[in-house]
């Protein structure tokens, strides 16, 4: 693979701040160099720097040149919370929850999550990789290099394995959401999870990354969530919660306790909730088109980071509560809703994004010897990208030192 020079850029930036996760104000301390260059060699970062230290004996004679003039390089985005791998859409949904039906009322009516877990299953595990590979195609057109994605759409030994094969298949980062929420063929809770744990667990470990559990009333309780988590645990998976969406339902003691990767929503997080991340190391994944989509809260970023969280961000990109795919757009909404800097919501969907995932030693910075992984931008202030709501200023994606995606 011939060597990448991506040339004249107005801006390189990338998240400052000393070893990762960055806290408190280390999450605001961005690195921004004037008039640089970025050199990919395979398919790590060689060097960066400005372009008045580039000698031509810095270029290996096989590099490829990008021209960067007007504008600005970002690391690859990093979404580390999504239900990407879905069949179907939810599109009357929407429509009723417009007309004013809640998220929850259709959840218990048999909708909402059991819907696409119909479609999900109807799909199988071609028609699955085929929808994932649209929905991956969409995070990439938006700067999203590293993806994580949970099955749960499934809720059968069958569907999640597949579900988990075409995540991995996808390049994504494969989480096993078995508990997200109780399938119709159990009659409860904990008859579902005594199958699930018996008979999915054993494989699903072999493929997934981390386990997550939907804890909320009307899915899974404390109770069940750790039962769940500790079983998982014990096969060594990462422990995730979607946690105090709706109510505050012991979340994240559970997950202080159990040493979790991390909390995710935190719509509904009190303060003792935030004093508990701020002491912990489990991570704060704020997910706020979720709670712009469902009309709720915003999560108590600023006071999560002014605690010393560790804060990221993600899309919680799935049919039913968060139809977006955009990085960009999550950055928006965390400087205009969530009050973060600009600086601070780059490094929460990158470097924080990557603690997450386990990743960040090789993702979520533009640095020697990480992935190559470049987000070029068409301004030459990288701030287009959560300043203007909704605008299209991915240009490029590198991946792995390769262009994968041009508009
Ligand atoms: O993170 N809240 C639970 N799970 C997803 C939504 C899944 C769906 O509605 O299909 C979430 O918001
Ligand atoms: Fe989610």
């Amino acid at each position: 693979m011939p060597a990448l020079l991506v040339r004249d850029l107005e801006q390189v930036v990338s998240p400052a701040g000393g070893p990762a996760p960055l806290r408190g104000p280390a999450l605001g301390e961005l690195g921004v160099l004037e008039h640089g260059y970025v050199l990919c060699e395979g398919e790590r970062i060689a060097r960066v720097g400005p372009m008045d230290e580039l000698e031509a004996a810095d270029i290996p004679a096989d590099a490829v040149e990008l021209d960067g003039r007007g504008a600005s390089a970002v690391p690859g985005l990093v979404d580390c919370h999504t239900h990407a791998c879905f069949a179907g859409d939810r599109a009357e949904e929407f429509a009723l929850r417009a007309g004013g039906a809640s998220y929850e009322e259709l959840h218990a009516a048999g909708g909402g999550i059991l819907a696409t877990v119909h479609a999900t299953r109807a799909a199988g595990e071609t028609g699955l990789a085929r929808a994932l590979e649209r929905h991956r195609g969409w995070m990439l057109a938006h700067g999203t290099t590293t993806f994580e994605a949970k099955s749960g759409y499934g809720l059968d030994r069958e569907t999640e394995l597949a579900q988990l094969r075409a995540i991995a298949a996808a390049g994504g980062v494969p989480t096993w959401l078995g508990a997200h929420a109780v399938p119709p063929e159990f009659p409860d809770a904990d008859a579902y999870l005594d199958e699930a744990l018996r008979e999915v667990l054993p494989d699903a470990a072999k493929l997934a990354e981390a386990a997550d559990v939907f804890l909320e009333r009307g899915a899974f309780d404390a109770s069940q969530a750790r039962r769940y988590l500790e079983a998982c645990a014990a096969v060594g998976l990462a422990l995730r919660i979607h946690a105090d969406q709706f109510t505050e339902a012991g979340g994240i003691p559970l997950a202080v306790e159990l040493g979790a990767r991390s909390v995710d929503h935190l719509e509904a997080t009190g303060p003792d909730g935030v004093r508990a991340l701020g002491q912990s190391n489990v991570a704060a994944v704020l997910l706020p088109v979720a709670a712009l989509f469902l009309g709720r809260p915003m999560p108590p970023a600023r006071a999560l980071v002014d605690a010393g969280a560790v804060v990221a961000l993600a899309t919680d990109f799935n049919p039913g509560s968060a139809f977006c795919e955009s990085l960009p757009v999550v950055m928006s909404l965390a400087c205009t809703q969530l009050g973060l800097t600009p600086a601070e919501a780059l490094a929460a969907c990158t470097i924080n994004a990557a603690h997450v995932l386990g990743r960040s030693d090789r993702v979520g910075r533009l640095e020697p010897g990480y992935s190559a992984d470049v987000v070029l931008l068409d301004a030459s202030d990288w701030r287009y990208l959560p300043y203007h709501l909704g605008g299209e200023h991915v240009a490029v994606v590198v991946k792995e030192g390769q262009v994968v995606w041009e508009r």
